[in-house]
């Protein structure tokens, strides 16, 4: 495994580009640190406005963040406060603390990323997806100018949870496309940690080599795998001929540290460690637009994509399917076969409250279950011309899409900004020949 070294100060250059480039095309990913602590800090704070401290629960299970000096209740928007209001959120917690976050935290604690409507159109959120430099990278390695951003969750996984996933791939990964993928559209999957976050995956399994060896190893070992399958798990207790379990790692990616990979890459989840903080965070993935909306969107859930993602962001609620097409969902699916899980749920709110919904079960039994608040003066986050292309709202200007030589990716105007952000780039070094001595410094 080589060594990630964070070498390089300063700017993101045509040089940086093709040396990241090299990494994501050899490994399957790349790393490079876009945001500075304090940009980290305000998008823990807005989470914490917008999101953890706006759930419904009875007041007696809300969470309230205390002073650690004198117990005194913090308030969020008071700027003498939001030092402390920070520390006292990161941990890591007491076990009794960490009973009261648990009580307390959105729905989806479990995965560590809720699907309250809120978090899909936050300022910082897309002040994220429509930097031009993400953009800039994104586009370099996706070899295209014309792309689409997902409207993706944030991350909030508290210490202790996060669905401990084994290595699989999110496509189906024993029977590729016959016609070799040439209509599949090109995407580049990513996260950021607001804090120091983890990713588990099998460095340089995105080959088509690599999948081919793994469909030739492993298939007589997963007869029930079909044809229709959209995703592919392997499982611990079956054959690993190619002993992916001893090529996995776990990368520990560093606060403010993008992470960007490729869709076929083999991945995994982790729990986040019990004395570890939490992880706050957004994923971020873009793809190249094409033809636009995808009609495998419309024809899973009968809206047009584009159509969803402008509904989406006008009125500042969930698109109805993933950038991978699962539909998503606002309460962990599994709640529906667990009325007891559910109940445990609904008890947290007061009787009578408007996300308490009466229906019906497969079955025709009664069911209550949950559904999201309707949003009160919800604004829309202001975008920027690049911003409103990669929503959607706005058209690419009519060029053939296709990213130039690199030596034209110039984002010069970028450079003051970086120097101000510390942006930083994560490479390697062993691999790339490492870097000058002047970026060393
Ligand atoms: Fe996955």
């Amino acid at each position: 495994m080589p060594k990630y070294a964070k070498v390089f100060s300063g700017l993101l250059t045509p040089e940086l580009l093709r040396k990241m480039k090299v990494q994501y095309e050899k490994y399957g990913f790349c790393m490079y640190k876009g945001l500075c602590e304090a940009q980290c800090d305000a998008a823990i704070l807005e989470q914490w406005r917008e999101v953890i401290l706006k759930q419904e629960w009875k007041d007696d299970i809300k969470i309230k963040v205390h002073s650690l000096s004198d117990n005194r209740i913090l308030d969020v928007n008071k700027k003498e406060d939001q030092e402390e209001f920070l520390r006292a959120v990161r941990g890591p917690f007491s076990k009794k603390e960490l009973e009261l976050l648990k009580t307390g935290w959105p729905l989806h604690r479990g995965f560590g990323a809720t699907c309250d409507p809120s978090v899909f159109h936050l300022q910082s959120v897309w002040d994220i997806r429509q930097d031009p430099d993400h953009y800039t990278i994104a586009s370099y390695m996706l070899e295209d100018d014309k792309l689409w951003v997902g409207v993706n969750r944030s991350i909030q996984k508290l210490p202790g949870q996060g669905e401990e996933e084994f290595l699989h791939g999110d496509f189906n990964m024993l029977f590729p496309a016959s016609d070799d993928g040439e209509d599949e559209v090109k995407q580049l999957c990513g996260k950021v940690g607001y804090t120091s976050t983890q990713f588990l995956c099998v460095p340089k399994s995105h080959t088509r080599e690599f999948q081919q060896q793994v469909v030739e190893q492993y298939s007589e070992h997963y007869p029930h795998a079909k044809p229709s399958d959209k995703k592919f798990g392997f499982d611990l207790s079956k054959p690993d001929p190619m002993g992916l379990v001893e090529k996995s790692r776990l990368l520990i990616v560093p606060l403010g540290v993008f992470l960007f990979w490729k869709d076929k890459l083999i991945h995994g989840q982790k729990k986040t460690p019990i004395n570890k903080p939490v992880e706050y965070g957004q994923y971020l993935g873009y793809w190249v637009k094409g033809k636009g909306s995808r009609d495998e969107y419309q024809a899973t859930c009968g809206v047009c994509e584009l159509d969803d993602r402008l509904r989406s962001y006008n009125e500042g609620v969930a698109p109805l399917l993933w950038p991978s097409f699962d539909k998503i969902q606002f309460y962990p699916k599994k709640f529906d076969n667990f009325p007891n899980i559910m109940k445990a749920y609904i008890e947290k709110l007061d009787v009578g409250h408007p996300m308490v919904v009466n229906g019906f079960m497969k079955n025709g039994k009664p069911k209550q279950y949950l559904i999201p608040m309707p949003r009160v003066n919800y604004v829309p986050p202001v975008l920027s011309e690049l911003g409103q292309m990669l929503l959607g709202i706005r058209e690419w200007p009519d060029t053939n899409g296709k990213r130039a030589a690199v030596d034209e990716a110039d984002p010069g105007s970028a450079s003051k900004k970086q120097r101000k952000d510390g942006k930083q780039a994560a490479v390697d070094e062993a691999d790339l020949g490492g870097a000058s001595k002047k970026q060393r410094k």
